[in-house]
């Protein structure tokens, strides 16, 4: 270990608030009928205080400035600040870094308020020992007085940065300093500064910063409910939130996830019925299943990613098994040879009643082949969902589906993100 204290700067080095700053900046600009420049001067407001920014970027004088940072806070405020993502592999370099007993702490030119609520909304406050941002009375605080507030005595500390300024203040402080080319920082002006090591991936801070840091680990995740019960909805909701957390995700479905098992989709779903029985139904979406857990399933886990599947073998024993009446034992049978090790670790089941789920089906979208059977069949995938969550209590992570939709997304990503958390899935 090179360093047993490292100061982080936030914006640009832990986490990335372009989206947010440039759907606020636009709205702003919008609402002033004003035009909104390209995006390569929009990223010149990343870094600066607001109102100089609208000032020279956008030719304001002083008081127009001024009008568009209130309206930039409309929406940054309820917003905004939310926009932000995590930078892959930060919150697994946090973890490790303080099992080893480092000293971790954040020296921003955020507001300290704004900062801190940012740092718990994306779960990474618990690792740090101290923040530092400007507070009300201090808006001009300097890069160097930032770090002496949360510099520790005794130890070997380090400046992590993206900018010219932070590398000065850890210069500054008499402390090293680690420029992050991945950020929002000029990478020249960042260089000319002088930074004592400089990386240009999360990667290779990683490396630098803590050399046995575990490898990355990977989750397979699926969603399971009845038809209706919004889980392509609230998979694109996850999957966006992950996102933001820093994971890498993997999205896919089934039937489907890879070219053979699309056309195989084609087939089991399509309108018409053409006497397809039940066997062969089964045997079909297993077959599905075994090249897509091949082809793509396992490989991704393999890479550290996060897959996330729109249903999965659960569906074959709650639809061909429970519903159409086949062998359960067979259906685990056949799927025993399509899964090889691709078990689900985790399945967000979205509980709902089946009438109520098929009517918001219905109010959207014309039934498939599947939905077409009826009352009584999607009764009996109710049935088949509560037995498999009865005889699967830890796999299984019950999500209340019938509520509001950004209800059931915050209930189904807290209760996957602390089971992440627990699998060391960082
Ligand atoms: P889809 O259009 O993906 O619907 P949903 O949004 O409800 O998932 O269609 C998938 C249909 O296929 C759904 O009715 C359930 C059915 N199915 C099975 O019968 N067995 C299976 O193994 C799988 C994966 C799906």
């Amino acid at each position: 270990m090179l360093y047993d204290a490292v100061i982080f700067d936030l914006d640009g080095t832990l986490t990335d608030s372009q989206p947010g700053i440039f759907a606020c900046a636009q709205y702003a600009l919008k609402k002033m009928n004003w035009p909104v420049p390209d995006d390569r001067t929009l990223r010149r407001f990343l870094g600066p205080p607001l109102a100089e920014s609208f000032a020279r970027y956008c030719g304001m004088d002083e008081e127009t400035a001024v009008r568009a940072t209130a309206l930039y806070r409309e929406r940054y405020i309820p917003i905004g600040w939310k926009e932000n993502q995590v930078f892959p592999r930060i919150r697994a370099l946090l973890h490790a870094l303080k099992e080893k007993g480092v000293y971790l702490a954040v020296a921003t030119g955020k507001p300290e308020h704004t900062s801190i609520e940012i740092l718990k909304y994306f779960d990474l406050f618990q690792y740090f020992d101290a923040v530092a941002g400007p507070t009300p009375g201090d808006l001009h605080a300097d890069k160097g007085q930032l770090i002496s507030r949360v510099l520790p005595k005794g130890k070997k500390a380090v400046m992590v940065g993206d900018t010219a300024g932070d590398i000065k203040g850890a210069q500054d402080m008499g402390i090293d300093s680690i420029a992050v080319l991945y950020g929002y920082g000029e990478n020249e002006e960042v260089l000319a500064a002088g930074p004592t090591h400089f990386v240009d991936t999360t990667e290779a801070l990683c490396a630098l910063l803590c050399p046995d840091m575990p490898k990355k680990k990977g989750y397979f995740v699926t969603l399971e409910g009845v038809d209706g019960c919004g889980k392509t909805t609230q998979a694109d909701a996850i999957q966006a939130l992950l996102t933001q957390f820093g994971y890498t995700v993997h999205r896919t479905r089934e039937p489907g996830g890879c070219p053979i098992a699309e056309e195989i989709r084609k087939i089991v779903l399509a309108k018409e019925d053409g006497g397809m029985c039940a066997e062969t139904e089964a045997l079909l979406f297993a077959a599905a299943r075994a090249q897509h857990v091949r082809q793509v399933i396992l490989p991704a886990v393999k890479e550290g990613k996060i897959v996330l599947c729109d249903r999965f073998v659960d569906s074959s024993i709650v639809y061909q098994g429970g519903a159409r009446g086949l062998s359960r034992e067979w259906i685990k049978e056949i799927n025993k040879v399509a899964l090889e090790e691709g078990v689900p670790d985790v399945t967000l089941y979205l509980r709902m009643d089946h009438s109520a789920a098929l009517a918001r089906r219905l109010a959207v979208s014309a039934p498939d082949r599947i939905e077409q059977m009826g009352d009584k069949f999607l009764a009996r995938t109710e049935e088949a969902y509560e037995a498999l969550y009865q005889e699967n209590p830890q796999r299984f992570l019950p999500i209340n589906a019938a509520q509001e939709k950004d209800q059931v997304t915050e209930e189904a990503f807290q209760a996957l993100l602390k089971r992440l958390q627990e699998g060391g899935v960082l």
